[in-house]
This record gives structure tokens, sequence and C-alpha cells, in this order.
């Protein structure tokens, strides 16, 4: 698991070197991205980089249910490395029903079937890794798409900048992934709650993080996020019933407000006795603090669970659920 994070730049690479092979035509008015867990997250990703240098609004569906102002004006994205995720199949065939031609991106599975079955584009991933380490390929491409078809949010120079910086932090991270790691494993066996703590933008990565030590490592994290932290989670803290924390800030250096945002966080969290560590994020453009946040995370993730003897790919609880899924939705299992 640990290894196939360290092959990251060489996952990005690949989409780099192919930057152009995918384009649609269209008019379109924005970009809707369909996914779940850790295919999901990449819409997330998405959102967040066109908010800071894209043209079109971004929206993320991370259900079975697609929104109603749907249509041929929206660039539909569908990605699920599996490609078997039911609520993104029944999203897509939603999408398909009302005539729309969504881009499915995914290491196989029924949607591939479904886009050969229906003519759509389709963007193929490398097989044999997780969802969630294979953040890069989904990412860049989704990039990529986007940007050979006239809707740049990152350009091909850009994501040869971001592989760059990853291959150079690579090995000065593992040193911040090892401090960050015992400090977590420490605050496990004084029974503390681990939060990920930020400031605005960098919602979508604090979730990440969590989400990767959902997975990864098999515990229950909380998100706080700065400044919405500051108008309701900061209230719980007055009159607190003994909960201790381990807490994760992550900030980018450069954002003077963030900084300052998340270091009167820290000092709330410090008054419950709680062990802080903080993140700074590495890497000139948000794509790169990005990219470098979920690398130490991913990794930190990882490592957490070699410490707790678990195994970080096994994710049996969603296996469970996506058997259970069919019922629920109401669904013959095809
Ligand atoms: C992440 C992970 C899950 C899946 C999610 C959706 O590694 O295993 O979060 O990403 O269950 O599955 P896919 O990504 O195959 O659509």
């Amino acid at each position: 698991m640990i290894d196939m994070y360290l092959k990251w730049p060489l996952q990005a690479r690949s989409v780099v070197e192919n930057w152009g092979k995918y384009r649609v035509s269209g008019d379109f008015n924005e970009v809707v991205i369909v996914g779940m867990g850790g295919s999901g997250i990449v819409g997330d990703y998405i959102q967040v980089l066109s908010a800071s240098t894209g043209s079109l609004p971004v929206y993320v569906v991370k259900s079975h249910l697609l929104p109603g102002f749907i249509d041929e004006k929206s660039l539909l994205i569908a990605v699920s490395y599996s490609g078997n995720t039911l609520e993104t199949l029944l999203a897509v065939e939603n999408a398909i029903s009302r005539g729309l031609k969504p881009v499915i991106v995914s290491s196989g599975g029924l949607l591939r079937s479904k886009a050969e079955k229906h003519g759509l584009l389709y963007i193929p991933l490398p097989q044999g890794l997780l969802p969630r380490v294979s953040l890069p390929s989904m990412l860049y491409s989704i990039l990529a798409l986007l940007d050979s078809s006239g809707y740049s949010i990152v350009t091909s120079s850009e994501a040869r900048d971001s592989v760059v910086l990853m291959e150079r932090e690579i090995n000065s991270g593992l040193s911040v992934v090892d401090e960050l790691t015992k400090l977590l494993y420490r605050g496990l066996f004084e029974n503390r709650l681990i939060i990920i703590a930020t400031h605005t933008p960098l919602e979508a990565l604090a979730l990440r993080g969590k989400n990767e030590f959902n997975e990864n490592s098999k515990i229950i994290v909380k998100v706080d996020v700065a400044p919405e932290w500051m108008h309701n989670d900061i209230v719980g803290y007055e009159a607190l019933v003994s909960l201790k924390y381990s807490v994760v800030e992550i900030v980018d250096p450069g954002d003077t407000v963030g900084v300052k945002l998340v270091k009167f966080m820290d000092e709330v969290y410090r008054q419950h006795d709680s062990e802080t560590y903080t993140l700074y994020l590495n890497g000139e453009t948000l794509l790169e603090k990005l990219l470098y946040g979920s690398l130490i995370l991913g990794l930190a993730g990882a490592k957490l669970a070699a410490l707790r003897g678990i195994d970080p790919a096994e994710t049996r609880s969603i296996v469970q659920y996506k058997k259970q899924a069919y019922t629920i939705f109401g669904i013959e299992n095809k």
C-alpha cells in the first residue's frame, strides 16, 4: 500500500504524457462530477481547483440522485475506480434515460460496458490499484479532458510542474509522515479522537484526510473547517465532557488569513488538553498543495494501520454495504 502511494509521481506522469488524448465537444455551462468515496473526492478537488483557476462552475454529486437542473448544457463526468458502484451506475442510467451522454472514467466494470453499449466517451484507469490510491490517475485524467476540451482548470505545464513537486517532496515528506503517525498512534492509547482542522479553500483535502484515516487506519475522524468552525463547532467546546483530541492542522503557509484562523482554532483545542500537529503544505499552486497534502495524509493513514497491525487495503464493511446496496435500492443484482 505504501508503495502504491510512493508511485504517485509515476501514476501522474503517465497521464501527463498522454495529455490531449481524450476530448469532448459541446457548449457547456457547467461540469458535474458524479462518484462515491475515493472516486467522488476527485470531484471535490476539481470543484475547488475550478473555483480558484477555472472558468465553469463544478457540481459534485455523491449520490444516486442527479440534480434536476442537469441537461445537455452540463458536462457530466462519472468516475468510479471499479466501475461497479451502484450509486454511480444509477446516476449514469438516469442521465442516459434523460438523453445525456456522460463521460465515463473507470478501470473497467459495468460502467465500461455501459460506455460501450451507449457510445459514451470512456477514459480507462490503470488496473490492479485501489480507488483511493488511484487519485492521481483519476484527477489528472479529468483535468486533461477538461483542458483539451476548452474548459481548462489546470494546463498541461501546470500538471507537469506538480509531478515534479511530488517527485521532489517525497523523501522529505516521509519524515513528516513519521512524526505525524507517531503522534496519532500515541493518541490512540489515550483515547484521543482525531480531528483534521483546516481553513478554506482546503476543506476537500481535510475530507480526503478523514477518508484516508477511516479506510486505511480504521479510525473515526472529525473534520473542522475555518472560518465556518467559528460559527458553530467552537461553541461545542464551551461545556465539554471529557473528550481529548489529536489534531492535525492543515495550513497553507502562503495564506496569511488561513494561518491565523487555524492558530485561533489551535488555542481552543489546547485548552482541552489536545495534542496538535501542524502540516504545512508545500507547493506553489493549489494543485501542488492538494497533492502534497494528499500524499502525506495517505501515507500517514497507511503507516498508522501498520503500527496498529491492520491491513490498510482491506475495507470489509464497504464490501458488505455494497452487497446489501442492491437490496436497499430495491434493484436486482445483475
Ligand atoms: C476508496 C474506497 C471507497 C470507494 C467507494 C466507491 O479506496 O475503497 O471509498 O472509492 O466505495 O467505489 P469506486 O471508487 O470503485 O466507485
